[in-house]
């Protein structure tokens, strides 16, 4: 009988110590960043736009690998092509206006159903209170969607830390060409 009260308690001392544990773990993510910054957490918000030039005399994107011909995937998907790209980023949607930046990385053709992109570039600001900062991004895009998500994995400079999210909505798109104006919504937590 004694013996069943003792391992009754010790049961319960386990709950109860597992449950202030629960309540500990659950702490740092309550703070989060305002707790180390002091400050309430607000994200900063870039907008810009991004030019990909695939055809012409001057492309900024260029095929470094072409789709395999012989591959079981819808031909829309273009699956195993890879684009190194160096895009001009701006102000506004118009290619002359004011640059903010570029574009620097790839983007690979990895969904064999449809026209998703695995893409990782880096984000080099070269105007404002964050030239010289960079942003590294890596995440999938599928071109054809209306808004697309990806993570911001990191930074230098400002943006050392940094942890966000982009939205990337297409602007303009010559089906013929391939070239096309995306508007970038970047969200940093840094
Ligand atoms: C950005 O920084 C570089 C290096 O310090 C400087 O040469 C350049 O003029 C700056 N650009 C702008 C637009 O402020």
């Amino acid at each position: 009988m004694a013996k069943k009260g003792v391992t009754l308690l010790l049961f319960l001392v386990l709950v109860v110590a597992a449950e202030a544990h629960q309540l500990q773990d659950g702490e740092p993510t309550a703070v989060g960043h305002a707790g180390r910054r002091g400050e309430a957490a607000a994200p900063t918000h870039l907008h810009f736009y991004f030019h990909d030039t695939v055809s012409g005399k001057s492309p900024t994107a260029v095929r470094v690998v072409e789709p395999p011909a012989a591959s079981s995937s819808s031909p829309l998907s273009m699956f195993g092509m890879v684009n190194v790209m160096d895009d001009p980023l701006t102000e506004g949607p118009e290619k002359d206006s004011d640059p903010v930046g570029r574009a620097q990385g790839l983007y690979m053709a990895s969904d064999q159903a449809t026209v998703g992109f695995l893409q990782a570039m880096n984000l080099v600001l070269t105007s404002g209170p964050y030239n010289g900062s960079t942003l590294a991004l890596l995440g999938r895009n599928c071109p054809l969607d209306a808004v697309r998500e990806l993570p911001v994995v990191g930074g230098t400079g400002a943006f050392r830390f940094a942890r966000g999210y982009a939205l990337l909505r297409t602007h303009w798109l010559d089906f013929r060409t391939g070239d096309a104006t995306v508007e970038y919504d970047v969200y940093v937590m840094h």
